[in-house]
Formats: C-alpha cells, sequence, structure tokens
C-alpha cells in the first residue's frame, strides 16, 4: 500500500509512490493508496491511555489505514522534505504507530519515498535514520530509499524520466510475481538508498 505524506495530489510524491505502486499492479497484485492529508488524524496527546487499556482515546480515520496497513506486506511510504524533515501529516501518522498493536508491524516491510526541492540528496538524511531507527525498534523489514532531489516544482518528478523508470524498476523489483519478497529483495540487490541526482 501506498501512504503518501505530501498535501499535493499528483505532485512529486504522488507521482513516484504512485510509479512504484503501477509496477507493482502490473504484476498481479492489489493495491491500495491512502493520502494523509485528506484522513482525519488527530495528533497523539501522550495521554499513555493506549499503553494502559490498549487503545487509543482518539476515534478518527487512523483505525481505517491500520485495518489497511495489517492486510498489506509492503508499505510505500512517501514525504517531501520539509524544513530537513518530514512532513507534518507524516509525523502525526507516525506518532500514532505508538497506539498500534506490535503485532501488525511483524513481517512487514518498508520503502520510502522521499522528494526534495533541494540539489543535495543529504537533507534527507534526517528522514532516512528516523525511519531507518523506528523499523528496526518496530521490527520491520527497511527495504530502503528512493531519494528523489531536485524537484523545484510540481510536476518535475513526471517531467523526470529517469526518475519514473527508477521508481518503476523499483516496484518491479519488490514484487515480480506478488509472491513473497523477502529472497527477491535479496537476490536482485536493490540499492538501500537510491540516491537520484
Ligand atoms: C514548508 C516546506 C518546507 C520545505 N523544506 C525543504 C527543505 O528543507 N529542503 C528541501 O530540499 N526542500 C524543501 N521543500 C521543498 C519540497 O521538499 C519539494 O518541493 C517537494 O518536491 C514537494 O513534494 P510534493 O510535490 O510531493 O509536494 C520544502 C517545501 C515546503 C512547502
Amino acid at each position: 500500500m501506498g501512504i503518501i505524506g505530501s498535501p499535493r495530489i499528483g505532485g512529486n510524491t504522488d507521482t513516484l509512490v504512485n510509479a512504484i505502486l503501477s509496477s507493482i499492479q502490473n504484476n498481479g497484485v492489489s493495491i491500495e493508496t491512502v493520502y494523509l492529508d485528506e484522513m482525519n488524524i488527530s495528533h497523539c496527546k501522550a495521554c499513555n491511555h493506549c499503553q494502559m487499556d490498549g487503545e487509543c482515546i482518539h476515534h478518527d480515520d487512523m483505525q481505517d489505514i491500520v485495518t489497511l496497513m495489517e492486510r498489506s506486506d509492503v508499505w510505500v511510504l512517501g514525504t517531501p522534505i520539509y524544513w530537513w524533515g518530514t512532513t507534518a501529516q507524516m509525523k502525526t501518522f507516525v506518532d500514532r504507530w505508538y497506539g498500534i498493536r506490535q503485532s501488525i508491524f511483524q513481517d512487514k516491510k518498508l520503502l520510502l519515498v522521499i522528494t526534495m526541492g533541494g540539489h543535495d540528496p543529504y537533507y534527507s538524511r534526517h528522514v532516512v535514520g528516523m525511519f531507518e531507527d523506528i523499523c528496526k525498534y518496530l521490527g520491520i523489514e527497511f527495504l530502503g530509499s528512493l531519494i528523489a532531489p531536485g524537484m523545484k516544482n510540481i510536476e518535475s518528478a513526471k517531467q523526470t524520466t529517469s526518475l519514473i523508470e527508477r521508481a518503476e524498476k523499483i516496484g518491479a523489483i519488490i514484487m515480480p510475481t506478488g509472491g513473497r519478497i523477502n529472497d527477491i529483495i535479496k537476490t536482485q540487490n536493490i540499492d538501500r538508498h537510491c540516491l537520484l541526482e
């Protein structure tokens, strides 16, 4: 499933996540896409209710998203860089993982798509590090990151054929047969960080 943290539908992040997902879908695998900006996701209040009673105090769209996450083998998370970090939408969403039943994260795989206006992929280091650490902590398998610098305008990703092709290739590698991706990822040697200029 794709989880898009940019508020711009049809923008760079959306374009790249969807290029990956379309490629996955071409192999007969069903896909879902969630646009966080369109969802009602409340901020974590740090009340610890989830830790004590196993249930979050918020009753919002997060429950529906978690149901989709449970059904999906691979989560393709996309966020633009905002001030060297993720968008607020993505951070709010990830903060709410605090209240999710931990077993949901087992056997899940996460691929990160990062877009940015600047030309130096180094600007994405905090976001890559954040997700690497989260994945390690929660037992999610971190597949790697597609990092797209130089996305100066909303059409930049669409106008960069090599980038779209790279995204499609990643989608094809992830799900060549619709089967388990563990072995495939390892044998195809996907770049851990697919830095693109
Ligand atoms: C509030 C805001 C903060 C941003 N901060 C950065 C930044 O720190 N570094 C950078 O390279 N680009 C930054 N950008 C540019 C976006 O990362 C870039 O335009 C991205 O491609 C937008 O993705 P989208 O088309 O999916 O919305 C910022 C954009 C906005 C709106």
